[in-house]
């Protein structure tokens, strides 16, 4: 997702009137920002703020009352609900308690922590690991330790928001390039005054808005031509992509041109944290520099406990995970093809389709979720180009019978409401 949605980008007109508004102008905007899917809405489900009512399996949730199968959660292999995390989580709170209370330099540096550590750097081949409480932080965490504001940051366009937000942190110069554009990117360093050995070139492997894999190569070339440090964010491609799950630089064969990985614990390994992995000796700085590492209580044990056993099982792939998700998102983007719809890319864990409007994609994102399929609604500054999208996800632990679901439903969709 590339922006985060904010009062001051949000794509509606901001009229709050200092004249007639008793409350302050901020609160009156952010009202009026808060107000916008309300109106669309007009008293049904509004996408913002939907409730699980309950949660029965990785892709299985009630809301509203009905039994309603997730199409929208990034478990991409179902690992929530794996037995060995499950016990592994459950075993910990037995033994070690429900939260950390602590950061990781004041007591919440745990022996469990190290472990997982361990295994990750082992994971991803690379002699060091450092784990963050979230994925975001771990952004926050590596951008603003390696860059300061005399060096320069070169970004995809369509960068998640917490690497956007990482960047204007760091207080460096930043400049986007265009999306996968290798040649855009060379441009940057061209015209950059800063030195483009003082640079850092941030990707990410798989895209979570439009699904589609980072030209990792193409990039990783020109940042190392130029002697930058190449970062790239493993969120989305992690436990999906690769002969070992490692992501997208593992698929397309680059992992020695990345410098420093980045990933989180929150999608296809079921639980929350993020991490960065490199085999410089320069990651160990973050330990003393990363804010977020630094001033936030550190991930719980059972959090731990559980992300330990999921990479374990990503590791050995010991049930084909790899092979279900793979089959099953094939199954789920022929059977959207063939509906005619706007599909933003190949076959994969998460992607999305166009719709003309805000209208209309809350017509058909409602009309899914009326018939017990939960998707996504993603309207800008989340999206790029201005784009109004429905995102899906799908999950190893989709059943055929549930894509076939998914897709009556999409098709039942479409012809009310005119599309395709
Ligand atoms: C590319 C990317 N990076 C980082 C994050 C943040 O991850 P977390 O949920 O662990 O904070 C996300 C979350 O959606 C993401 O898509």
């Amino acid at each position: 997702m590339t922006e985060p949605a904010t009062a001051r980008s949000c794509p509606f007109p901001a009229d709050a009137d200092r004249e007639t508004h008793s409350t302050p102008v901020l609160l009156a905007r952010a009202e009026q920002f808060a107000a916008q899917f309300d109106r669309i809405a007009k008293g049904r489900e509004n996408p913002l703020n939907i409730v699980i009512e309950d949660t029965t399996g990785p892709v299985q949730a009630v809301i509203n009352g009905r039994p309603t199968l997730m199409f929208g959660t990034n478990s991409y292999l179902g690992l929530n609900f794996h037995p060995d995390c499950i016990a592994a989580a459950v075993a910990a709170a037995q033994h070690y308690g429900t939260g950390s209370t602590a950061s990781r330099v004041a007591a919440g540096n745990h022996r469990l922590h190290v472990q997982l550590e361990e295994e990750i750097a082992a994971f991803h081949r690379r002699s060091d690991a450092v784990v963050f409480s979230t994925g975001f932080m771990a952004n926050l965490g590596v951008i603003t330790a390696l860059a300061r504001k005399e060096d320069a940051i070169f970004a995809d366009a369509h960068c998640h928001a917490s690497i956007f937000d990482a960047c204007r942190l760091s207080g460096a110069q930043v400049s986007t390039f265009r999306h996968n554009d290798a040649a855009d990117l060379e441009r940057l360093f061209t015209e950059s005054d800063i030195a483009s050995e003082q640079t850092l070139v941030i990707v990410e492997g798989l895209y979570s808005v439009r699904g589609d894999v980072g030209a990792l190569a193409e990039l990783a070339a020109v940042a190392k031509r130029r002697g930058a440090v190449f970062v790239v964010d493993e969120a989305h491609g992690l436990g999906v992509y690769g002969r070992n799950g490692r992501g997208v630089g593992e698929h397309l064969g680059v992992e020695d041109d990345i410098d420093v990985v980045v990933g989180t614990f929150s999608k296809s390994v079921g639980v929350i944290g993020g991490y960065a992995v490199s085999n410089t000796a320069a990651l160990r700085a973050l330990r003393f520099m990363a804010r977020p590492y630094l001033y936030t209580a550190s991930l719980p044990l059972p959090v731990v406990a559980a992300a330990r056993a999921a990479i374990a099982l990503i590791a050995s792939d010991r049930h084909g995970l790899r092979a279900s998700v793979w089959r099953n998102a094939r199954q789920f983007h022929a059977g959207v093809s063939r509906l005619g719809l706007p599909l933003h890319s190949d076959a994969g864990p998460v992607g999305s389709i166009r719709l003309p409007g805000l209208a209309a994609g809350y017509a058909v994102w409602q009309g899914l979720l009326a018939r017990g399929i939960y998707v996504n609604l993603l309207v800008p500054p989340a999206t790029p180009d201005g784009e109004v999208v429905l995102r899906f996800s799908v999950s190893a632990a989709h059943k055929p019978q549930h894509i076939d679901a998914a897709i009556s439903a999409f098709r039942e969709v479409k012809d009310s409401v005119g599309l395709g």
